[in-house]
């Protein structure tokens, strides 16, 4: 623990964050370590998992400012079904001159965000339709284990549940144990998802 890392506060996301929630996403990327430098297209990591959720649903993101900058942040969508619907339709085709849609298996890291860029429907799972929210949530290593984590997560609960949906999930990398360990205590529990290669997935009720 660190007093600046309790030196901050939380607040709604603001469209003039979005730079800074990007570097947070990519310098947490790695299973919550580090990405910086381990992309060739560095922004990939952000129009994945930052971009779409900020531009669609910027009520369910609320961010932690500290230093003059946002330095946390949760975001995600209340429906994912109507997300993937959208990010397919209207996201994703804007970045066609961008990030070229990998050919065959992908074969490294970047190749697998890209399947992931250019096929959103792998969201639609059987086993979570009855979460239909779902988030991401990711702060700076000083000012985490200080409780803010906790209070995002509080937050977007009762902003996806004030949306209308009674349940949400999250995907979080098998390496991530600590996140896992985090998100346990916030009462989530496991959900068995056969195939989802790398990943477990996690799910709650949004009434608290
Ligand atoms: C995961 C993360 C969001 C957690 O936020 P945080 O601010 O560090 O967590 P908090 O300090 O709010 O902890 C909340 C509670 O979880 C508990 N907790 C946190 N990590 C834990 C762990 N690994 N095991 C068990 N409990 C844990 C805390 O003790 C605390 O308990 P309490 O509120 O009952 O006292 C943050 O550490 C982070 O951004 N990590 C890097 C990026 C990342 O991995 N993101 C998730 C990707 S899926």
């Amino acid at each position: 623990m660190t007093s600046s890392g309790r030196d901050a506060s939380l607040r709604p996301y603001r469209a003039g964050d979005l730079a800074d929630l990007y570097d947070v996403c990519t310098r947490t990327g790695d299973s919550g370590d580090d990405a910086t430098g381990k992309l060739a297209q560095p922004e990939l990591l952000g129009d994945i998992f930052v971009g779409p959720y900020v531009e669609r649903e910027p009520g369910l993101a609320f961010v932690i400012e500290g230093g003059g900058r946002a330095v946390g942040y949760v975001l995600g969508t209340a429906d994912t079904q109507a997300f993937v619907g959208w990010y397919s339709s209207v996201w994703a085709p804007r970045f066609g001159a961008v990030y070229a849609p990998p050919k065959g298996p992908p074969r490294s890291t970047e190749e697998q965000l890209l399947v992931r860029f250019y096929h959103p429907e792998q969201m639609l799972r059987p086993e979570l339709a009855g979460y239909p929210a779902h988030l991401h949530i990711d702060i700076l290593p000083p000012y985490q284990g200080v409780g803010w984590g906790r209070r995002l997560m509080e937050v977007f609960l009762d902003a996806a549940a004030a949306a209308g949906a009674p349940a949400v999930h999250l995907g979080v990398a098998a390496l991530n144990e600590s996140a896992q360990g985090f998100y346990k205590r916030l009462g989530f529990h496991p959900i068995d998802v056969p195939g989802a290669e790398g990943a477990l997935f996690f799910g709650r009720s949004t009434s608290r």
